[in-house]
C-alpha cells in the first residue's frame, strides 16, 4: 500500500504549504525590523531620478534596498556609485544573485547592515521607500550626517518637520535638498 505521504494530494498540500511560508515570509519579516517589503513600481523610480538628478558623480544609499529595485537602474543606467543598505538575508542574496549577473557590478556595494546605524556621510543622494515611522527615526541622523547640496527622496512618506523642494501626487515622491528642507525659513524655501 502507498504511503499517505507519497499521494499526490499530499505532496501539491505540502508544496503549497511551503509555497505560502515563503510569501509570507518575504513580505511579512521585515516588519520584524521596522518596514516590510514592497517594491516601488518603475514609474516612481524615474520620478525618484529624475528628482535626484543623478549622475556618475553621486554616491547613492538606498536604505531598504529590497530587492535592488532602484539600486541596480541607478548603478547601471545613471552610473552612480551604489550602497544598497537591507537587512533581510533572502533580499540580500537575490541582490547578489542580480550583482553577480549584470553590469555595473562594481559600482553596486551590497551592505548587510541595520540602515539607522550605518554611516550616511558619503552620500550625496539617498532614497527612501520605507514606513513613516522610519522616515521619522531616520530623520535627526538624516539632520547630523547629510552635507550640503545631498537630496533626499523618499516615495510615499514624507519626513515630518521637513520642507520638500519638489513633490510628484502622481507617484507621491518626495525630493528634500539638504539643507534648504531643514530650514524653509532661513533658505526662502
Ligand atoms: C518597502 S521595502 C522597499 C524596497 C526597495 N527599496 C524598493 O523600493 O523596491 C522596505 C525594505 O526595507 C527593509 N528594511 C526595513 N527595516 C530595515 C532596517 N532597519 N535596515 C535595513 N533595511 C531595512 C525591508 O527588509 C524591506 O526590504
Amino acid at each position: 500500500m502507498t504511503s499517505i505521504f507519497l499521494s499526490p494530494f499530499f505532496i501539491a498540500g505540502a508544496v503549497l504549504w511551503v509555497f505560502a511560508g515563503g510569501v509570507a515570509y518575504f513580505w511579512m519579516v521585515s516588519f520584524l525590523f521596522g518596514a516590510g517589503y514592497q517594491g516601488a513600481p518603475r514609474k516612481s523610480i524615474e520620478v525618484m531620478f529624475r528628482f535626484a538628478e543623478m549622475g556618475p558623480q553621486d554616491t547613492v544609499y538606498e536604505l531598504g534596498a529590497g530587492t535592488g529595485a532602484i539600486a541596480f537602474p541607478a548603478a547601471r543606467e545613471y552610473g552612480a556609485h551604489v550602497i544598497a543598505v537591507e537587512l533581510e538575508p533572502l533580499r540580500i542574496l537575490i541582490m547578489r544573485i542580480r550583482r553577480a549577473v549584470g553590469p555595473a557590478a562594481d559600482r553596486i556595494q551590497i551592505l548587510r547592515r541595520n540602515m539607522y546605524t550605518i554611516d550616511l556621510r558619503p552620500a550625496t543622494v539617498v532614497t527612501a521607500f520605507l514606513w513613516p515611522g522610519a522616515m521619522a527615526r531616520l530623520r535627526p541622523k538624516l539632520e547630523k550626517e547629510l552635507g550640503p547640496g545631498t537630496r533626499v527622496i523618499s516615495r510615499c512618506h514624507p519626513i515630518i518637520g521637513w520642507t520638500p523642494t519638489r513633490y510628484d501626487r502622481d507617484t507621491d515622491v518626495f525630493l528634500y535638498r539638504v539643507p534648504e528642507a531643514l530650514n524653509p525659513s532661513k533658505f526662502g524655501g
